[in-house]
């Protein structure tokens, strides 16, 4: 396993949130970290085993590494065969990439005044491919495992502590919204920093 890619992706992306224009570009920000995590999610050989274990039913949510203020945090969302979230908003930007399997993201645009939900275009994520979420211009959707008889992943970075902020599920026929926080489903995250192999071997 080589979780090397992940400690060296964390560190790019502190470099990418710690710039002094970040706050004023998010775009920029957005754009580099799609190339970072493309890059990321473009190798199939770092994710802990413990990260990449599939419940029997829905999905798990683990946390990989939340930065120290919180100004962004990575996830590894493992799907059961076929499992969907409901319908959800995130309150902060985020990058999702196909690690493993396949995923559906469908859309939904709401009517602020009205409640009422449009869905768009149902969009099927590949392998290594990286989705953009941006609140301002529209990150309502409903992700489903494409595949029925196996488990996907993905990888996720979002703009802020995501297990920990109030957001949104909606009734996507009336769409009234109902407040969650999703938490995370592990307790412990990986230990990226026991580089005592590489140390004995240099040695
Ligand atoms: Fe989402």
């Amino acid at each position: 396993m080589n979780i090397n890619r992940l400690r060296r992706f964390i560190g790019d992306m502190t470099s990418l949130v710690g710039g002094a224009w970040q706050d004023k570009d998010e775009k920029a920000v957005l754009e580099v970290g799609q190339k970072l995590l493309g890059e990321l999610v473009s190798h199939d050989d770092w994710l802990p085993e413990s990260m990449a274990k599939s419940p029997p039913h829905g999905y798990a949510q683990n946390l990989l590494w939340c930065d120290p203020f919180e100004r962004f945090s990575v996830v590894s969302f493992v799907w059961s065969p076929g499992a969907q979230t409901p319908v959800h908003d995130h309150q902060m930007w985020g990058l999702v990439g196909m690690l493993r399997g396949a995923e559906t993201s469908q859309s939904f645009v709401r009517d602020p005044a009205t409640g009422a939900m449009t869905a768009g275009e149902p969009k099927q994520m590949q392998l290594g491919e990286v989705e953009v979420l941006v609140p301002a211009t529209g990150d309502i959707h409903r992700v489903t495992n494409v595949l029925k008889d196996k488990p996907s992943i993905s990888i996720h970075v979002y703009g802020g502590n995501i297990g920990a902020v109030r957001r949104h599920t909606f009734d996507p026929a009336t769409g009234t919204p109902s407040l969650f926080v999703s938490g995370y489903t592990n307790q412990m995250v990986p230990n990226l920093w026991d580089r005592s192999a590489e140390t004995r071997a240099a040695s």
